[in-house]
């Protein structure tokens, strides 16, 4: 619908939480991605799926605050790659297809994280 906003769009909040929780899960099943998670323990984990949350509902126009820390200052040091940046993107997209959300929703989605890229990734 015109005008509505994308975190309708997308179905609201339990909807964005599947998508967040799907990619989580995803990540943390590919070795390249999940060593960035190490020492991390499942209280922590569930904090920072928590502030992803609260930062995307909050970007897509949810009624949501966000708390957290910029996300260049929380992601410097840490080496993110640009190859691993997509291969984030690849299992974003597949989860998105599989929750059978539309083309147009699906590029406002990358289009918010393409905002964030300079931020979070430091080497290619
Ligand atoms: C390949 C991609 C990414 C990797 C490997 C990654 C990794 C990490 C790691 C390891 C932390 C914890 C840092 C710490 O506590 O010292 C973190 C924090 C965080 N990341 Fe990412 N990240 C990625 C992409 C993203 C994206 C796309 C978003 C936003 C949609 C995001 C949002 C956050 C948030 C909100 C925090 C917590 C901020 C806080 O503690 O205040 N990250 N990330």
């Amino acid at each position: 619908m015109a005008g509505t906003k994308l975190y309708e769009r997308l179905g609201g909040y339990n909807a964005i939480a599947a998508v967040v929780d799907s990619l989580m899960a995803k990540m943390g099943e590919d070795a390249r991605i999940s060593r960035y998670f190490v020492g991390h323990g499942d209280d922590s984990k569930r904090r920072l799926r928590q502030l992803q949350m609260d930062m995307i509902c909050e970007a897509t126009g949810g009624p949501c605050f966000y708390t957290g820390r910029d996300m260049k200052a929380v992601h410097k040091g840490l080496g993110i790659s640009g190859t691993e940046w997509q291969t984030m993107i690849s299992y974003l997209i597949g989860i998105l297809e599989n929750f059978g959300v539309a083309e147009t929703e699906q590029k406002e989605v990358l289009s918010l994280l393409s905002g964030l890229k300079g931020d979070i990734v430091e080497k290619p």
